[in-house]
C-alpha cells in the first residue's frame, strides 16, 4: 500500500477485544481498515490528529426500536452523536415487517401506526432500507407480536398448530431475506397468552439458520427469575441462541434481585448459548399502560396523542388536574400515550452495567416527543458516568461491551474489532470529556466528547453535527454475518 484514503495519527487505540489500549496510527482505504501501527511512512489524502483521543470500533446498539427512524430520519443523529455505527432493530416483539394485516390491533406499538411503514415481507423492508441509505448499519429481527397480528384473529389465547405454521412461513421468508432472528415481548398485550411451547415451535424454524432469539421476558419484577428460566428454556427447546433484553429488576419489592439474576444468567451461560444487554438508567420506558403505573415510584409522560400538553408531565400531576383521579384512572383517561417509569434501584443498574458479559443496548424510542434520555445518552453514559466518573469499569471493558462482544454474539462479520481488514466503523472520542448530556427534563441532547464517527470509511458525525453522509448498510444474515453459513 503506497497511500491510504485517511489516517488517524497517534491516538490511543482501544480495539474492542477488551485488551489494553495501544498508541497507534490507523489507516483507512475505501470502507476498510488498511493498517494499524506506526505508519509514519504512509501518506494519506486526509489526516486526523488523534493525539489525546481514543480510537475504538463503532458502537453496536444491540437493542433498538429504530426500525422507522432508519427510514424517516436516515442521518439518525440520536445514535450517530453517541458513536453508534450499527443498530439491531425489531426488538421486544415488534417489527415493521412482516406485516400483512390491513388493520391495526389495539395491542400494536405506535411504531406500526403508519401504513406507509408497514411491510408485508422482510424483503420489502430490506429494500426500503437500501433505498433510504441511512447513515448507520442495521441488522433486523422479526417481531413475534407482528407475526401474531398476522396469523391470529384472537390474540388472547395461545396460537394453534396451523397459526404456528403460518408464523413459521413468514419467519422463513424473513430469514431468507436476511433477518438475523426473532424477538419476543411476552410481557406485552398481544403476546401474554403465548406459551413457551408456542414461541419455541416458531423459533425452531431458525435452528438451521442459526437465528438469534431476543427476549423481552414475561416478567422483570416479582417473577424475574422464572421469566429468565422460561426464555432460556425456549432457547433450548428451539435449539437457538438467546439474548435477554434490557436486564433489570423492576419494582421496589425486587430491589437487589440482580444479585440473584446475574448468577442465574452465568449458570445458564455455562450450558447454553445465552447473552444479555442493559441500558444504564434507573427508569424504563414504553407505552403508558394503566396496569403497570402503580409499580413505579414516579411516572413521566413521553407523548400523548389526545392531549399533547400532557407530554413531559408527571402522571401524578396530570391525575390531580383531571379532578383527583387515581394514577390508573388518569392513565386510562389519557391513553394512547407513552411513559417513563422510575422502577429500578441504582445498585442493580450499576451491578448489571459493570458485569463483564453485559452488552449495551439503548432501547431508545425515537418517535417519542420527550423520549427517555437513553435514546441520546446510553453509550457516552456508560463510558463517562459509569466508567470514568464512578470508576465502575475500565474503558477497555466498557468499549468491549459495546463492540467486540456484541459483534461476536450477533455474528456481525468484520465489525466490532479494530484491526486490518475490518470495516472502518470507528469512533474518535476524548476520554476525559465523553459524557451523556441528555436528561429526563431535556432528553434530546448530543453527548459531549464524541469527536468523529465513521461508518464504512466515511465520516457521518464530526464537530457536533451530522455530516450528511449516509454510508450505512442493511446487514443481511447470509452475506454480512457468520450466522447459518453451515
Ligand atoms: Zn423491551
Ligand atoms: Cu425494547
Amino acid at each position: 500500500m503506497s497511500r491510504a484514503d485517511l489516517i488517524l495519527r497517534g491516538g490511543d487505540v482501544v480495539d474492542g477485544s477488551g485488551g489494553a489500549r495501544l498508541r497507534a496510527d490507523v489507516a483507512i482505504t475505501a470502507d476498510r481498515i488498511a493498517a494499524v501501527g506506526d505508519l509514519g511512512a504512509l501518506a494519506a489524502d486526509r489526516e486526523i490528529d488523534a493525539a489525546g483521543l481514543v480510537i475504538t470500533p463503532g458502537f453496536i446498539d444491540v437493542h433498538t426500536h429504530d426500525d422507522r427512524y432508519l427510514l424517516e430520519e436516515p442521518l439518525m443523529p440520536a445514535k450517530a452523536s453517541q458513536g453508534v455505527t450499527t443498530v439491531v432493530v425489531g426488538n421486544c416483539g415488534s417489527s415493521l415487517a412482516p406485516y400483512t394485516r390491513a388493520d391495526l390491533p389495539a395491542q400494536a406499538s405506535l411504531m406500526l401506526s403508519d401504513p406507509k411503514y408497514r411491510f408485508p415481507t422482510a424483503g420489502g423492508y430490506f429494500a426500503a432500507l437500501d433505498e433510504a441509505r441511512p447513515a448507520l448499519n442495521a441488522a433486523v429481527l422479526v417481531g413475534h407480536r407482528s407475526l401474531r397480528f398476522n396469523a391470529m384473529d384472537d390474540l388472547e389465547r395461545p396460537a394453534t398448530g396451523s397459526e404456528i405454521g403460518q408464523m413459521r412461513l413468514q419467519l422463513r421468508e424473513a430469514l431468507d431475506a436476511g433477518a438475523i432472528g426473532m424477538s419476543t415481548g411476552l410481557f406485552y398485550p398481544g403476546a401474554q397468552k403465548a406459551t413457551k411451547e408456542e414461541v419455541a415451535e416458531i423459533a425452531a424454524e431458525m435452528r438451521a439458520d442459526d437465528g438469534i432469539y431476543t427476549a423481552h421476558i414475561r416478567d422483570e419484577g416479582d417473577r424475574l427469575l422464572e421469566a429468565i428460566e422460561e426464555a432460556a428454556e425456549i432457547g433450548r427447546l428451539a435449539g437457538v441462541q438467546v439474548v435477554l433484553s434490557h436486564h433489570k429488576a423492576a419494582g421496589r419489592t425486587n430491589f437487589g434481585k440482580t444479585a440473584l439474576s446475574l448468577p442465574l444468567i452465568e449458570k445458564l451461560m455455562a450450558s447454553q448459548r445465552l447473552a444479555f444487554d442493559v441500558y444504564p438508567y434507573i427508569a424504563s420506558s414504553t407505552a403508558l399502560l394503566p396496569a403497570i403505573v402503580d409499580r413505579a415510584d414516579r411516572v413521566h409522560i413521553t407523548w400523548c396523542k389526545g392531549r399533547p400538553e400532557f407530554a413531559n408531565r408527571d402522571l401524578d400531576q396530570v391525575a390531580k388536574e383531571l379532578g383527583g383521579l387515581s394514577r390508573q384512572d388518569a392513565a386510562a383517561a389519557v391513553i394512547p400515550a407513552g411513559a417513563i417509569y422510575f422502577t429500578m434501584d441504582e445498585a442493580d443498574v450499576s451491578r448489571v452495567v459493570a458485569h463483564p458479559k453485559s452488552m449495551i443496548g439503548s432501547d431508545g424510542i425515537p418517535s417519542d416527543a420527550f423520549p427517555h434520555p437513553r435514546l441520546w445518552g446510553t453509550f457516552p453514559r456508560v463510558l463517562g458516568h459509569y466508567g470514568r466518573n464512578l470508576g465502575l469499569l475500565p474503558l477497555e471493558l466498557a468499549v468491549h461491551k459495546m463492540t467486540g462482544l456484541p459483534a461476536a454474539e450477533f455474528g456481525l462479520k468484520d465489525r466490532g474489532l479494530l484491526r486490518p481488514g475490518a470495516y472502518a466503523d470507528l469512533v474518535l472520542f476524548d476520554p476525559s470529556t465523553v459524557l451523556d448530556t441528555a436528561t429526563f427534563d431535556s432528553p434530546k441532547q448530543p453527548a459531549s466528547g464524541i469527536v468523529e464517527v465513521l461508518v464504512n470509511g466515511e465520516t457521518i458525525w464530526a464537530k457536533g453535527a451530522s455530516t450528511g453522509a449516509r454510508p450505512g448498510r442493511a446487514l443481511r444474515r447470509q452475506a454480512d454475518t457468520t450466522r447459518g453459513q453451515g
